[in-house]
């Protein structure tokens, strides 16, 4: 199975730039006392991401260590999770760049601006010319001036792009007197926090604000912890948003513009992504002691916009990969919500595949967009068993490519 799509690896530059700049800010350190400053600070992170959820002004964005903590260990994963609703974006939702002038971009709770700046990599790695413009609005100032630094010290990886941020608490954000329109606004890992504790009709609300900044042919991409009340959380505020406002679609995680029925049942599976990922050799180090899962890259997903989805009634035969790919003794199977918005088990006897159809199989990722092609294909209680995987095809099947 090859990839529809080949997404560029998270830039050494970047990982280069955020090591250096820690061991600048304490020179005096030794490399292990720095190491285990920020592996102190990661674990509290990763309680307050997981555990405690309280997040204020304070948190973590207006401390020195804890944004490094941030950069070197948490910033290249919510990058890359960017990186693959971005590429879904322009690949199969068909999100093109103006024709002329400037692609306007706006990053929500920016932080130190991963989800921004891997948009804005990902936009010049396929070629597209147009001069960026990214608006990045948080309140923490100190992550905004990370973030401009950064975009300076690394200019290469964004060539003809600008930066402008804004010091916003977002939560007061519905009166918000913005005139201006973007291509693209992006929420990385950032909803769940600056609407916590909010009720659902307030978060419902303020996401329609967040949708009138969109330009007619603009897309909203929040990408979320894998967290099961939080995706959900998530899916139900997008099924809401498509309910009240009809010219708004959802684009993603589902097709032909379908809520997600995972968001009104309790399914066993929520809407998330996982996929493989190397980690970069500072998070490898600071992990050791750490032992956090560093090697899947785990998100929930909505994608939407005013212009209509791809619609092509395909019932199971499209379809999006919702759990693990499962190994059995005599089958490989996966479960996958159809483009008609049912949840099938897709089954390949194993006694008819070759080794090299069986590791095309394993090869695949939760999130993966397939097609089953043409050929007399049958399909009872939600159910399709196959022989062979001669009729599988990929619609969106997004990899990371190699370092050169
Ligand atoms: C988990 S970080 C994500 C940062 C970045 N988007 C990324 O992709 O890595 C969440 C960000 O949301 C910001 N944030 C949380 N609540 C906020 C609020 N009420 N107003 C503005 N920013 C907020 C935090 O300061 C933090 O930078």
């Amino acid at each position: 199975m090859k990839p529809t799509i080949t997404l560029p690896p998270f830039p050494d530059s970047i990982e280069n730039w955020w090591w250096n700049a820690t061991k600048e800010k304490w020179p005096d350190w030794e490399e292990e006392k720095l190491l285990n400053s920020l592996r102190q600070e990661i674990v509290a992170q990763s309680d307050r991401f997981n555990k405690d959820r309280s997040f204020e002004a304070g948190s973590y964005g207006s401390r020195d260590l804890s944004i490094f903590a941030y950069g070197n260990f948490y910033f290249s994963r919510t990058w890359m999770a960017m990186n693959y609703a971005v590429a879904e974006t322009l690949s199969f939702c068909n999100w093109s760049a103006p024709r002329k002038g400037p692609i306007r971009i706006l990053d929500l709770g920016s932080g130190t601006g991963a989800s921004g700046l891997a948009t804005l990599h990902l936009l010049r790695n396929f070629g597209i010319k147009n001069p960026i413009e990214l608006t990045a609005w948080d309140y923490s100032g100190k992550s905004l001036s990370f973030l401009k630094n950064l975009q300076r010290g690394c200019s290469e990886l964004w060539p003809e792009s600008r930066v402008v941020t804004n010091r916003y608490d977002l939560r007061s954000f519905a009166n918000h007197d913005q005139k201006q329109k973007f291509d693209l606004v992006l929420m990385g890992y950032s909803f769940n926090e600056i609407l916590q504790d909010q009720e659902i009709c307030d978060r419902d609300l303020w996401l329609l604000e967040c949708c009138q900044l969109l330009k007619r042919s603009g897309f909203l991409i929040i990408t979320e912890p894998a967290e099961m009340k939080i995706c959900k959380n998530l899916q139900e505020s997008a099924s809401m948003l498509n309910k009240r406002n009809k010219s708004l679609h959802i684009h993603a995680p589902y097709l032909n513009g379908l809520h997600c029925p995972m968001a009104e049942k309790e399914s066993k599976f929520f809407s998330h992504e996982v996929r493989r990922y190397r980690p970069v050799k500072t998070v490898e180090i600071l992990n050791r002691p750490l032992r956090l899962e560093i090697r899947e890259v785990k998100f929930g997903l909505s994608i939407l916009s005013p212009t209509f989805p791809n619609h092509e009634v395909s019932g199971f035969r499209t379809f999006r990969i919702i759990s693990p790919i499962k190994k059995r003794k005599g089958t490989i199977s996966f479960l996958g919500m159809g483009s008609d918005g049912q949840e099938y088990l897709y089954e390949f006897q194993r006694r008819g595949l070759l080794k090299e159809e069986m590791n095309n199989l394993l090869f695949l990722e939760r999130g993966d967009i397939m097609h089953l092609e043409g050929g007399e294909i049958k399909e009872e209680k939600k159910r399709v068993r196959l022989n062979s995987i001669g009729s599988l095809r990929g619609a969106f099947v997004p990899r990371i490519g190699v370092s050169i």
